[in-house]
């Protein structure tokens, strides 16, 4: 995995393979990373320095070649001639920033380093190795340790820092990142991941040009504005073919990225904790350790870096007893009841959810004393025995019985004024003295820097997951962080990452003994979608918004990062709650298929047709549930604009789902291709239509045009066919090879006003089709 040769280290996965040396002056020069060389000429990889670069300033006199803003570089100073984006700023113990960190010594380490405070990747014996590399400031006892874990089943390199101060005296950290990295020129494009409330990660690709593209959130968590993972690649990288890098930060809070391309053309990449009002004093003998960042790199286009990151989360993130487990498809309360229940109409719901299948149901917001609405009562958790007779554990028996386990949500890191928490405890509240304090929400963000409010929130949450029999907790967090105060720190610039390292010693104290409970992380939908949350949670609720349009952005979005099984899907009602769109109920499910299914429409409003459909779509999922859970993501490239290519396939390449979305129809379609890949070559599959319900509704009056009688599309017998009946669409079966269906399946033509007939694929608007590969 790891080897040094003559100043050099080897750092190979299976596949890739990054190479630095230390230079001649002491400092860790980059020399590749890409496709893993057997056999690497380091003479032919090296950055020739045979002529001076104008304006470009000597390290010293002893080579006037020697200029650090061209090397490539693994880490960098400031004040010593590298005038690219530093990824550290200290105020060191002369009050100048100039820092100069030179190579000390090495170590190579069986498997990882785990930090004691911050969350991090986890690994089996044999299964990563770790390089220490220990530099030393020139000029103060100050030393940065870089350190590189190696996972090679998973193509993947961690990296993190840890800056020890050995100086005698206190120094202030302004900006320490977890890594920096400089790569070629040919590195043309970068894919970011942005959006806000109810439009999380859209993907965003753009050419890198000259100067600093920066990624960053500052509200407090890691943020649904810019999500902390992102992707650069050469320019003519598709889905499948071309090089691409990924990188993410096991981090939940504030999060920076940079990417800089320099007046030579290199591209400097650096994430870490964000310098947005950080400020970190580190006295002498203290320690500073950043979160861990995460690489990958593959030749295979996107969706291969993205199954580098997906077998690394699923691998070496998420733990507990639901690691690697399928995990329940649940029934959630919000979007049918919001904060108006009652135990009867819970009770009513849970059992014709159980009846069509669903085997977790999850209480949403709404369920202790005050919250009627979202302006009272968080922090109290009291359950509101109005609301629900006997308690939790008289409902959580009750679905015992029915066979369906018990989930709850909370917001444990908010307060409400209106609360007996507040009343008793306002210095718990996140605020400044003297000025009036800013609301999101009707909440206040609760002080978790505090050690009382954490011990606080810990003995309130465990009490409530011991006091029913509860399997699964949904754990909220419905606002940004303003007025940024903590009573105890030295420092306010220390107050958000303190946060963060508080809110992770809770979540351990917590969910460390109970490892039975599946954590739903969750913030306004996937405003806190990353990997510091997912070593606690291993599932995420992606978005507020369950438009199954939408979502196809939304999870082709966060599928570049993180693997399905950790992205909450549901279906929802139909008009969509924001989105006003009517979306067949089939679309609905075959984009929440893609991830972890739920459902949250009240299942009293569905048609007896509808309640059909439902139970063979559960049915279908859970015949199939460890593939959309676990399977191997694939997107497709579409020839054409309005549609979306989903596939997922299972290790052994036996069976296969592929996912058709077709959004705005058009008239008169040029035919279909159906993309399809991941297949072995040699063998025979099948691939058949998986049969999708119509509603009759949807045709209106043309459906006079097929029936024998004419009936008023309007009128109540219409309505009452569509009760119970509903249409087939075409379903086309094919056989071949592998190979020969990889080159892409010709699909029948989808209806155009003429000749339709059993082989018309009826495709409108955000109509969509699932396609079953099957080995034969
Ligand atoms: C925001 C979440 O994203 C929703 O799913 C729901 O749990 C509400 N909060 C409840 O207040």
């Amino acid at each position: 995995m790891i080897r040094q040769d003559q100043g050099v280290f080897f750092l190979d996965t299976n596949r890739t393979g990054y190479i630095f040396r230390i230079s001649g002056q002491g400092h860790p020069e980059h020399i590749f990373y890409g496709t893993r060389l057997e056999d690497p000429n380091i003479e032919s990889l090296l950055l020739k320095r045979t002529a001076g670069v104008g304006g470009t300033v000597a390290y010293d006199e002893s080579d006037p070649m020697y200029c650090l803003d061209i090397l490539p570089l693994e880490w960098s100073g400031i004040g010593k001639g590298d005038f690219r984006e530093s990824p550290c700023e200290i105020k060191m113990p002369d009050g100048t920033f100039v820092t100069d960190f030179v190579y000390q010594s090495h170590e190579i380490i069986d498997g990882s380093v785990a930090s004691e405070i911050l969350p991090g990747s986890i690994a089996k014996a044999g299964e990563s190795q770790t390089l220490s590399i220990l530099l030393k400031d020139k000029l103060f006892d100050i030393e940065l340790t870089l350190l590189y874990t190696v996972f090679p089943a998973v193509d993947v390199i961690t990296r993190r820092t840890i800056l020890r101060n050995r100086s005698g005296r206190t120094v202030v950290l302004r900006k320490m990142m977890s890594m920096m990295l400089d790569l070629p020129a040919s590195v043309s494009i970068r894919t970011t991941f942005h959006g806000g409330w109810i439009k999380e990660a859209h993907k965003q690709s753009e050419p890198i040009g000259n100067g600093i593209y920066v990624l960053q959130n500052t509200t407090g968590a890691s943020g649904n504005r810019c999500n902390p993972g992102f992707l650069v690649s050469e320019g003519n990288a598709s889905e499948s073919f071309g090089r691409v890098y990924g990188f993410n930060l096991v981090y939940s809070g504030n999060h920076y990225s940079a990417i800089e391309r320099s007046h030579q053309g290199s591209v400097r990449v650096m994430t870490g904790i964000n310098p947005h009002c950080f400020e970190w004093p580190l006295d002498e003998g203290a320690v500073f350790e950043t979160p861990e960042a995460v690489m990958t790199f593959s030749d295979q286009g996107f969706s291969g870096a993205s199954g580098h990151f997906h077998d690394f989360i699923n691998r070496h993130i998420v733990r507990g007893d639901w690691k690697d487990q399928e995990r329940p498809i649940l029934y959630n309360t919000w979007e049918s009841f919001f904060f108006d229940f009652s135990k009867s109409r819970l009770i009513g719901a849970a059992k014709r959810a159980q009846k069509l299948g669903a085997e977790l149901f999850v209480l949403d917001d709404g369920w202790f004393v005050g919250r009627k609405d979202d302006t009272a009562g968080l922090g109290d958790y009291e359950t509101d025995h109005r609301k629900i007779r006997g308690g939790l554990k008289s409902l959580s028996d009750r679905l015992k019985r029915m066979k369906m386990a018990f989930g709850i949500w909370v917001e444990p890191e908010m307060v409400n004024p209106n609360s007996n928490l507040f009343r008793a405890h306002p210095e718990y509240a996140v605020r400044i003295s003297g000025r009036k304090e800013s609301y999101g929400r009707n909440q206040l963000v609760l002080d978790l820097t505090n050690p009382a409010v954490r011990d606080y929130i810990v003995e309130k949450v465990s009490g409530l997951l011991d006091s029913a029999d509860i399997t699964y907790m949904k754990w909220d967090m419905n606002r940004h962080i303003t007025d940024m105060y903590g009573a105890g720190l030295a420092d306010q610039g220390m107050f958000f990452h303190s946060y963060i390292l508080g809110l992770y010693d809770v979540l351990k104290r917590v969910f460390g003994p109970r490892p039975h409970i599946l954590l739903e992380s969750c913030s306004s939908g996937g405003n806190r979608f990353d990997l510091g949350m997912l070593c606690f949670s291993p599932q995420i609720w992606a978005s507020d918004n369950t438009d199954p349009v939408e979502r196809l952005s939304i999870q082709t979005g966060l599928s570049h990062l993180y693997p399905l099984s950790t992205i909450g899907a549901h279906v929802s009602a139909s008009p969509h709650q924001q989105t006003l769109r009517s979306t067949p109920l089939s679309t609905r499910f075959n984009v929440a298929c893609f991830g972890v299914l739920g459902y949250e429409l009240d299942p009293k409003h569905l048609t007896a047709s509808d309640r059909k459909e439902i139970r063979s779509q559960i049915k279908f999922y859970k015949e199939h549930r460890r593939l959309f859970q676990y399977g191997r993501f694939l997107r497709h490239d579409s020839y054409k604009d309005n549609k979306v290519h989903w596939q997922v396939i299972d290790p052994k390449r036996d069976v296969s789902v592929a996912g058709f979305f077709n959004l705005m129809s058009h008239a008169s379609e040029i035919p279909d291709i159906l993309p399809v890949s991941g297949l072995s070559p040699e063998r025979e599959y099948q691939i058949k239509t998986v049969p999708k319900k119509l509603s009759v509704r949807r045709f209106g009056g043309l459906i006079n045009h097929i029936l024998p009688i004419r009936i008023n599309p309007n009128g109540f017998l219409f309505r009452l066919i569509d009760r119970f009946y509903s249409l087939t669409d075409c379903v086309e079966s094919y056989s071949g090879t592998g190979k020969a269906l990889m080159a892409g399946v010709r699909l029948n033509t989808p209806f155009i006003g003429t000749y339709y007939n059993d082989k018309s694929r009826l495709l409108g608007d955000c109509d969509s089709n699932l396609y079953q590969i099957t080995s034969l």
